[in-house]
């Protein structure tokens, strides 16, 4: 069989044919289809218990589809065995052989797969020499840091040389900045090695910051497939938008339909939509319109067509500052860049809302 393409055209290195997975009366998975390119970083991000892990599984062969295929570099692998897919896996509980020293951790897949003496030190010390472990090979993993632990298991992963990484939350347990360096570095590495990657979070910053594309799932199926920037400006529905970064949900009214634009009124202000996801509406219908708390600015209040309300709480974020406004018994949540909104908008403090028109989103009121 060839490799498919993808929608980029590339080859595609791991597909996903219409996958279906029962667990007694749970369908965890729903028919899924994915194609992940070779080389291409792909992150499933959704909420707990929405299949990522099961669609993990699947891949790496723990787990057999109740229905549909996958394929790995062109070849159906349903029938075959984990260790003989090609696949380096990380999972979510890592678990480190805590008896075993650092290299011996990381030499562990070699052994199993009979890799001579040789040969196995030499892959040993240069997959501790990309995850920034040399000098380490002899340590036990309870004389490292969480970090460091991780990279053993990102080294382990590695060390095999795999056609497709396979990472479940990798990063869950580390605080904010270690996280953020093993993103960097997990990439920096990915791309070196050019290694197919799938990689799960439920951490919308981290899915957004480190994919290619981002398969947006919830209840066994995939919400949307795309990149960063599609999937946070061009949200595909409502649970999209609203999963997807913060988001702010007004209820507002068709006014008019042009050809691929249709206008939204809200309250005094008019703004404009893309009209697919509204095609088919009667005018006047509700509709919900959905608003990146940067796409407000705060105006005065009497400015015409603002959105009248009063500061109820100021989150200090470093480099902004996010405003809750009350307005009409709704919150919403309004990015102010810099510190100023702090000062200039006390709490208490009565503001318009403004709304920059031109990236919003829109769907039938639910
Ligand atoms: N071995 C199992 N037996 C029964 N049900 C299972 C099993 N594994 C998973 N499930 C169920 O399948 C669904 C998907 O689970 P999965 O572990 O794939 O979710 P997830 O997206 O990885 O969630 P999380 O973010 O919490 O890790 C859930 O409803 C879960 O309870
Ligand atoms: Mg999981």
């Amino acid at each position: 069989m060839k490799p498919s393409a993808n929608v980029e055209g590339e080859q595609t290195a791991v597909h996903f044919d219409a996958v279906t997975k029962r667990f007694d009366d749970v369908v965890a998975l729903n028919a899924v289809t994915l194609g992940v390119g070779r080389s291409e970083f792909v992150t499933l991000l959704g909420p707990s218990g929405c299949g990522k892990t099961t669609l993990l599984k699947l891949a790496a062969g723990f787990l057999r589809p109740d229905g549909g295929s996958i394929s790995i570099e062109g070849k159906r692998v349903n029938d075959i065995p984990t260790y003989q897919r090609g696949i380096g896996m990380m999972f979510q509980n890592y678990a480190l052989f805590p008896h075993m020293s650092v290299a011996e951790n990381v030499a562990y897949g070699l052994k199993t797969r009979r890799v001579p003496r040789v040969e196995r030190d030499k892959r040993v010390a240069d997959a501790l020499a990309l995850v920034k472990l040399k000098g380490m090979e002899n340590r036990k993993p309870r004389q490292l840091s969480g970090g460091q632990q991780q990279r053993v298991a990102l080294a382990r992963a590695l060390v095999i040389n795999p056609t497709v990484l396979l990472l479940d939350e990798p990063f869950s347990a580390l605080d904010k900045s270690l996280r953020t360096s093993m993103q960097v570095e997990l990439r920096e590495i990915q791309r070196k090695l050019g290694l197919t990657t799938i990689f799960v979070t439920h951490d919308q910053g981290e899915a957004l910051s480190m994919s290619d594309r981002v398969a947006v799932m919830s209840e066994g199926r995939i919400r949307q497939l795309g990149s960063p920037v599609d999937v946070y400006r061009s949200p595909a529905d409502p649970f999209v938008a609203g999963f997807v970064g913060d988001n702010n949900r007004l209820r507002g009214q068709l006014v008019s339909m042009q050809a691929k634009q249709a206008t939204v009124a809200l309250g005094d202000a008019l703004v404009k939509v893309p009209g697919e996801s509204l095609s088919g509406l009667e005018k006047s219908a509700a509709v919900d319109l959905f608003v990146r708390p940067e796409q407000f600015s705060i105006v005065a209040p009497e400015e015409p067509c603002a959105i009248k309300g009063s500061v109820v709480a100021q989150i200090y974020q470093g480099g902004h500052v996010d405003l809750q406004i009350e307005c009409a018994g709704e919150r919403l949540l309004v990015r102010s860049p810099g510190e100023q909104a702090i000062l200039c908008w006390p709490m208490g403090a009565p503001v318009g809302i403004a709304i920059q028109a031109d990236r919003c989103s829109a769907f039938p009121a639910a």
